[in-house]
């Protein structure tokens, strides 16, 4: 299939607009929780981080969707603001459901509409990536109780589709430019990626420092979720994951490379030890 094709739209939109499952958050009957569990619930240091990231996002993507002339894929974009809004409205409802402390903070605004998605596009490639890893983790382990895992896993599968709808949207996005520009759009793409890696290290520097907040809480969550386990392992779960959450999805539409390459690259290179 030609990037960019009608075939490639139509497939990107559709598939978006197709797996998209209905929930209400404010509908989720919360579990309740022995105390012990409900203590290292609300120990967890990134709520405040969680919210503060979704309500960026939410934002940015609902406001995206002006970019688009196409109606179809615009209206995928529009969907996956709502999804967004929902992780907002998600993350509300549990931490005032389980009495945690968190700041809601104003809506965000975008600067430029096209710069700030991709700015959010590319940091969801990475931080879903290791969510996908850390959830795992955290269910496995029976860290999170069965019936909390019911909740979030759709959270976990959505960000999956939009990493994979966001990957596919940068191709048709260049190829609807005209040659002349699309090596700029690539380099512009290129060094957005890289502020993103560089916030990445800057965390991954941090990690094992005195609990410093950072931008990029997935990096670093496995610290805090219990049980132990190498990072040599953890990148292994992730990729795993990775595969196995995309595996659902139309094999037509290229997969997020970068992400997977760099930690295939990382687990190679790693000890088992680390
Ligand atoms: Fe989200
Ligand atoms: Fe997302």
């Amino acid at each position: 299939m030609e990037m960019g094709s009608l075939e490639h739209r139509k497939l990107l939109a559709r598939f978006f607009i197709d797996s998209h499952v209905e929930y209400d958050p404010e509908r989720i009957e919360w579990p309740r929780l022995p105390e012990h569990d409900l203590a290292r619930l609300t120990g967890l240091p990134f709520w405040q981080e969680a919210v503060s990231t979704e309500n960026v996002t939410s934002n940015t993507v609902a406001a995206a969707a002006a970019l688009e002339p196409d109606p179809d894929v615009r209206k995928a974009i529009e969907l996956q603001g709502l999804e967004e809004n929902r992780h907002a409205r998600l993350l509300v409802a549990l931490t005032s459901h389980y009495r945690i402390d968190v700041r809601l903070p104003a809506p965000f605004e975008p600067k430029s509409l096209e710069d700030d998605f991709l700015f959010a596009g590319f940091g969801e490639c990475f931080d879903s990536f290791f969510a996908f890893g850390l959830f795992a983790l955290a269910a496995e382990s029976g860290y999170f109780a069965p019936d909390l895992v019911a909740v979030f896993e759709p959270v976990i599968q959505e960000e999956a589709r939009h990493i994979l709808f966001f990957v596919n949207w940068v191709k048709y996005r260049r190829s609807q430019l005209p040659w002349w520009r699309r090596p700029l759009f690539r380099l512009r793409c290129g060094w957005i990626i890289l502020r993103q890696v560089a916030s990445r290290v800057k965390t991954a520097r941090t990690m094992g420092g005195d609990g410093a907040t950072s931008d990029n809480f997935t990096l670093s969550a496995h610290q805090d979720l219990g049980a132990p386990i190498t990072l040599h392992r953890l990148l292994d779960l992730c990729l795993r994951e990775n595969d196995r959450r995309m595996q659902r999805y139309d094999a037509r539409l290229p997969r997020p490379r970068l992400v997977p390459i760099l930690a295939q690259l990382a687990h190679r290179v790693l000890p088992a030890s680390w």
